[in-house]
């Protein structure tokens, strides 16, 4: 891990949390005048119960433009620039909504709900952030990053099973969203990787009501999704913008 500095939104989140615990503790022990490391951290509702000198957070509630311009800004303030930018927000139940097993269950609000959650958010951070990419240093074999976690469920052709309108649809719309950013990107903001991800099956409190069918071992920790996810992107260069890969690298069909 060299010299870079880290947004990582929706930092209080299962795996959200544990990307920032990684890379504050990795880099712990590297910091010097040459090596220095920040990571830009944001929180919605949850207040951080960690802290780092290397650390900054954030508040950003993702539905909010002017919220995630306000983040923007207060960034300008304190860096020049962001190398790595990965959003871990997502929304798949609410208190009062779960995803629909039936096309009666669905219903307006919460569809919004998670399209402007899982699928707006994605663009409207770009915008915002943009000029923080723009001044990074980089180039095709080490770009910029700009990782969205995304879900295999959002994969239009691997869908066997159906249900789950509201998520899968938002997904496969942020899906789009990113793809026509990488092309738009490629030609005005050259080396800038944008990769959606699926971070596997993870215990966190988004799948916890949904892990009763998971295979045994097919569980992760927050934790190992995490390392696995900062190390697909670690590999990752510029002509691979506009990639949707799984935690171990591996391409998912559109
Ligand atoms: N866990 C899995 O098995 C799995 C599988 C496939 C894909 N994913 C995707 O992985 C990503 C991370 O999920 P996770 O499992 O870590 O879930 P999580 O623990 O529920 O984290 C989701 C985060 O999103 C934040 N969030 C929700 N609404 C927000 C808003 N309006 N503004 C800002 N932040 C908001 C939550 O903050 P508050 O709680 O403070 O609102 C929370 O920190 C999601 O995109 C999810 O769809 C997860």
């Amino acid at each position: 891990m060299d010299n870079k500095t880290y947004l990582i939104i929706g930092g209080t989140g299962g795996i959200g949390q544990a990307m920032v615990q990684q890379l504050v503790t990795a880099t712990a022990n590297e910091q010097d005048d040459n090596n220095r490391i920040q990571v830009f951290a944001t929180y919605h509702r949850s207040v951080p119960d960690f802290e780092a000198d290397n650390l900054y957070w954030l508040q950003m509630d993702v539905s909010d433009e002017s919220s995630i311009k306000q983040a923007a800004d207060d960034i300008k303030q304190q860096s020049t620039h962001l190398d790595w930018v990965i959003n871990c927000v997502g929304l798949l139940h609410t208190e009062s909504a779960q995803p629909e097993k039936a096309l009666r269950q669905v219903e307006t609000d919460f569809f919004l709900q998670n399209m402007q959650i899982n699928a707006l958010a994605g663009l409207l951070i770009a915008k915002h952030i943009r000029p923080l990419l723009a001044k990074a240093e980089r180039s095709a074999d080490k770009p910029a990053i700009f990782a969205t976690i995304s879900a295999r469920v959002g994969s239009i052709s691997d869908n066997q099973l159906g249900g789950w309108y509201s998520y899968r649809m938002s997904k496969a719309a942020l899906n789009m969203g990113m793809k026509n950013l990488s092309i738009e990107w490629a030609r005005s903001l050259k080396d800038v990787c944008i990769v959606v991800m699926q971070p596997g099956t993870v215990n966190t409190q988004l799948s916890a009501p949904f892990q009763g069918n998971v295979a045994d071992g097919q569980l992760f920790s927050p934790a190992y999704s995490a390392e696995c996810l900062l190390e697909v992107l670690s590999g990752m260069s510029a002509d691979k913008s506009g990639s949707f890969i799984d935690w171990a690298g591996e391409s998912i069909p559109w």
